[in-house]
């Protein structure tokens, strides 16, 4: 008992130890993760504004206004913090349908819809910057506007 419970901290702090190295590292080497979005000034490159269309276009009509949820589906702005892109990407192509609740609530697929499958790196990007707080409600400006 008093060894595995041992044997689980020193791999946790091992683990700890190489991830916070991996950081200093990528630090040192100024790769901070990319991010998939920019903005400056509050203004958004085109992707970031088109990924706020595509949204507005196709999915607030269920997740609301800017990400941020209604009483039928979840804040998509909440979501991104916790998933990574692909989860993201199989919910929207296959949809999903959550039969647990007493009212059953229902993410359609998209795989078939052009305007949102050729955009997801949008989508995604716009929620990222939502997520980040680094851009505020409604309607962006755009970089030269
Ligand atoms: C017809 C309503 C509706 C539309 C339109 C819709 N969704 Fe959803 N979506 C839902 C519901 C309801 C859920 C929760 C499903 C569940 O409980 O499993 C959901 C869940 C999700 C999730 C999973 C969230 C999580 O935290 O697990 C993602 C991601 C998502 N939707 C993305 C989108 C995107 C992107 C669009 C627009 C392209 C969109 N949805 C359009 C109703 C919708």
């Amino acid at each position: 008992m008093m060894f595995k419970r041992h044997l689980g901290l020193r791999l946790f702090v091992a683990i700890g130890a190489l991830l916070a190295a991996n950081r200093l590292v990528a630090a040192q080497t100024g790769q901070a993760a990319p991010k998939p979005y920019t903005v400056e000034n509050g203004k958004v490159d085109k992707k970031t504004f088109n990924g706020w269309r595509r949204y507005t276009e196709s999915c607030l009509r269920c997740h609301g206004p800017d990400g941020a949820g209604s009483s039928y589906a979840p804040s998509l702005v909440d979501s991104v913090k916790h998933m990574t892109q692909d989860q993201f990407n199989e919910i929207v192509v296959n949809g999903r349908k959550n039969v647990t609740t007493a009212s059953e609530s229902v993410m359609p697929p998209f795989g078939t819809v052009e305007d949102v499958m050729n955009y997801l790196d949008d989508i995604w990007a716009y929620l990222k910057a939502r997520a980040d707080g680094v851009l505020g409600r409604g309607r962006p400006p755009r970089i030269g506007d």
